[in-house]
């Protein structure tokens, strides 16, 4: 009996010996497991913010999958999922099966101390918050300048838990506070790099830099231009406006981080689309009538456009307003009208200085229908009231005074504060702005053959 007794319990310690080393080792393998594991995570909240991932519903769990990490269970970690349309889910319910997605991971065993991300502003919830309530937070200029800010809580054993990612940026925002939480604190996604390339654009034209951010998600994506050299020019609205042709180098810089970038611009003169239709010139979509480009001596509207009627009318209601009269002196004028007008001019100043206040039959803008002279044709229109009105104003409506002051090489006539031509709101704006005349903007000449 004893002896039995004995080898049973001997049979009985074997046993438990033996399952006690398999218990350890199942142990010790699953420390492994939970420390790699855990690292796999931290690599992944540090090199992901939001990630492309390639997500499958499989066995009612989410599973992801990308460059860090193989497999995250997405109990053990807090996910938001976006899909193409921004719109955020929180959990895997709504995750189509190999839906490319972005994916931002967040450890819910992330210490505080170990977080990766530039820390901002920090709220100390004093313990006043024990029931559930509600907290306002004055967000900083710099974190207003964000579209979204994203909202931590920490709680006593100094582990990070998101309350509130994506919070639209607000001057006050308001929380839900949780008496989880010791303090909360609101983050940016420190930026890493900024990419900009080099392109070729426009003269005259607004420079939209080609800017890429490293990471993507880095919160704050705002930069002011520190070098924009003499090539370039920040316009009234903050736009980087191409003044002159040629290559020069922008360099922006990051509005907090110590980060910039330069990239090399070209400036061409725009190539110019000409065509010519039934005799007219068309550049760009423009009817031009100067000294190059001629209209057929057949062309004859006769009378100015309804459009451009319509645009006087609203000037001059507008000017009315102002206590600022305005009327048309003189509108459409026939081929034979500037003709006659012309031959006068000429028999009493000669060719050479008519030349340079009337167009010869064919060159004149007023054969188009476009143009008007306004008012009082005299040069001291300019210093009128009416005058100074009409230089400031006319644009608005879509006229452009056609022959401006210092350009008399470029237009072929001298200075007339009284002649407008429409073109259009659209480019009369541009062209206001970038105070070329016509022919500079088109980049076409206004020479006659002769
Ligand atoms: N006075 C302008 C140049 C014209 O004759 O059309
Ligand atoms: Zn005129």
């Amino acid at each position: 009996m004893k002896k039995i007794r004995r080898k049973g319990r001997l049979r009985i310690d074997r046993i438990g010996y033996a399952l006690g080393i398999i218990i350890f080792v199942i142990l010790i393998i699953n420390i492994i497991n939970y420390i790699q594991y855990n690292n796999k995570v931290y690599d992944s909240v540090i090199n992901s913010g939001a990630k492309n991932a390639l997500i499958e519903k499989k066995y009612k769990k989410l599973k992801i999958y990308d460059k860090t990490i193989k497999l995250i269970k997405s109990d053990d970690v807090s996910v938001v999922i976006k899909d193409k349309n921004s719109k955020t889910y929180l959990s895997s319910k709504n995750v189509e099966k190999n839906m490319n997605i972005n994916v931002d991971i967040y450890n819910k065993r992330l210490k505080y101390k170990n977080f990766p991300w530039t820390k901002s502003l920090f709220i100390e919830n004093k313990g006043i918050i024990r029931k559930s309530n509600k907290v306002e937070i004055n967000l900083p200029n710099y974190l207003l300048s964000n579209k979204y800010i994203d909202i931590y809580g920490v709680t006593k054993d100094d582990n990070v838990v998101p309350v509130s990612l994506k919070e639209k940026a607000k001057r006050k925002i308001k929380i839900k506070t949780d008496k989880r939480y010791v303090r909360y604190f609101i983050t940016f996604i420190k930026l890493d790099k900024i990419e900009v390339s080099d392109s070729t654009v426009n003269k005259d034209s607004i420079v939209n830099l080609n800017i890429k951010y490293i990471p993507q998600t880095a919160t704050i994506k705002d930069y002011e231009y520190t070098k924009i050299g003499n090539i370039f020019k920040i316009n009234s609205d903050g736009k980087l406006v191409a003044k002159k042709t040629g290559t020069g180098k922008v360099t922006i810089k990051h509005t907090i981080q110590n980060i910039q970038a330069t990239a090399t611009i070209k400036v061409k003169r725009e190539e110019n689309k000409v065509e010519i239709k039934n005799g007219i010139t068309y550049v760009n979509g423009i009817l031009i009538a100067n000294k190059t480009y001629a209209l057929p001596k057949t062309y004859n509207p006769g009378k100015l456009s309804d459009e451009v009627v319509e645009a006087f009318n609203k000037m001059k209601e507008a000017a009315s307003k102002d206590n600022i009269k305005l009327w048309i002196q003189s509108g459409y004028r026939s081929y034979e009208t500037q003709e006659k007008l012309y031959n006068g001019y000429v028999n009493k100043d000669g060719i050479s200085k008519a030349d340079t206040y009337s167009a010869r039959p064919g060159h004149s803008e007023h054969q188009t229908g476009l143009a008007m002279d306004l008012n009082i044709i005299d040069s001291s229109f300019a210093n009128t009231k009416e005058g100074k009105w009409i230089a400031e104003n006319c644009y608005k409506y879509g006229f452009i005074i056609r022959y401006p002051k210092g350009k008399e090489d470029i237009t072929g006539y001298m200075y007339e504060p009284w002649h407008v031509r429409y073109v259009g709101n659209d480019l009369a704006g541009k062209i206001y702005k970038s105070g070329l005349t016509l022919e500079e903007y088109l980049g076409i000449s206004s020479k006659y053959k002769d």
